[in-house]
């Protein structure tokens, strides 16, 4: 199942997030991982979500799209470019684009999508413009960024800047972007595309009744987002909460979890972390396209959610943790 993006390209709205194969989720074996990238494209799960830094995961992109010969344009890979502060001339940022692109086996990035540290120093404006250029060159086919506050987004639509989207930690417990984020993204046609939606897998059946294990680097973060939003106490009542509802429907704690963010305005997209060739949730997580919610399902989590903190206040607006 594929649902429109932007200019003429369809993306699976469950996006396959590749952080996992970086390292500290377990060791990863490249053709054990690709075999694993063919299942999940196989059974509709065609988008990836990638990143320059995300060790093999641009290569794996590249061995995947040689694998799949004349079917490689059926794949969607978004990657993005986190590069170090430093000037951003038209050479440093064709420079990094030149490099994805030959490891990713492509002319046309799909989507790039642009994060920056520190907005004390303004060249953020100065690598985009270029981006932009590479995208009128016709190195990449749609300029994103990851990570931006409504206040640096506003900065650059006013400047003219075209962004197809902007992908923020969004989930049950890390609300933030419905504050201010959704509405602005919504009103200019700008998507959301989201991750930490599973909270790097505690937000599933597998952690009700559990204490918290900390066996991945993805949940060492999401340990700290739930601790800041009201702890593991009140996790554990989401979590029973989410169990009423997926029992009601005949699903899964993960799968309500992840079709609550999806159906949330300016969400084009949740990202979920696969550890490829370790472990794969493919046929469960597909329930998560076609799972129908009710205002009545919505609803019933509010007496827990009145009891968390307000993450805005605590942690700031998306990516504010990263600065
Ligand atoms: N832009 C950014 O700054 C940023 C930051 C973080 C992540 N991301 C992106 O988002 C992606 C998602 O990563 P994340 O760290 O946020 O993790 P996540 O998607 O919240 O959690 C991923 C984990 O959830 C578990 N899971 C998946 N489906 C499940 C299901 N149906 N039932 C139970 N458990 C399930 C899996 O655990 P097991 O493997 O143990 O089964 C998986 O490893 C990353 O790969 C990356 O692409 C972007």
């Amino acid at each position: 199942m594929t649902v429109a993006f932007a200019g003429g390209l369809s993306i699976c709205p469950v996006l396959n997030g590749m952080w996992q194969v970086a390292g500290g989720h377990g060791r990863i074996d490249p053709a054990r991982a690709v075999a694993a990238m063919r299942a999940y494209h196989d059974a509709g799960f065609t988008t990836w979500d990638l990143a320059d830094h995300y060790g093999p995961a641009e290569d794996l992109i590249g061995a995947f799209r040689r694998e799949l010969g004349d079917r490689a344009g059926e794949i969607q890979a978004f990657t993005k470019w986190v590069p170090p502060p430093g000037p951003m001339t038209r050479a440093v940022v064709e420079a990094a684009i030149d490099v994805s692109r030959r490891r990713m086996g492509t002319d046309r990035l799909d989507l790039l999508q642009f994060h920056w540290w520190d907005y004390g120093d303004n060249r953020y404006l100065d690598a985009l413009r270029h981006l932009a250029d590479l995208r009128e060159a016709g190195k990449i086919r749609h300029l994103a960024l990851t990570n931006f506050d409504t206040e640096r987004l506003s900065v650059i639509t006013e400047a003219g800047i075209r962004v197809v989207s902007n992908q923020v930690q969004y989930s049950l417990v890390d609300r933030r972007p419905a504050a201010r984020m959704a509405e602005f993204c919504r009103a200019r046609d700008i998507a959301l595309l989201t991750y930490g939606t599973l909270l790097g897998g505690f937000l599933s059946d597998a952690y009700l009744g559990r204490d918290a294990d900390l066996g991945t680097v993805s949940k060492q973060k999401y340990r700290q987002m739930i601790d800041a939003w009201g702890g593991w106490p009140l996790f554990q009542d989401l979590l029973a909460a989410l169990k009423r509802i997926a029992d009601k429907h005949g699903a899964s704690v993960a799968t309500v979890g992840a079709r609550m963010i999806l159906d949330r305005p300016a969400v084009a997209g949740a990202i979920v972390g696969a550890r490829l060739g370790i472990a794969e949730h493919i046929a469960e997580n597909s329930r998560i396209l076609d799972l129908a919610l009710d205002t009545e399902d919505t609803a019933s989590l509010d007496p827990v959610l009145a009891r968390s903190s307000d993450l805005m206040r605590v942690i700031g607006d998306c990516g504010d943790e990263y600065r």
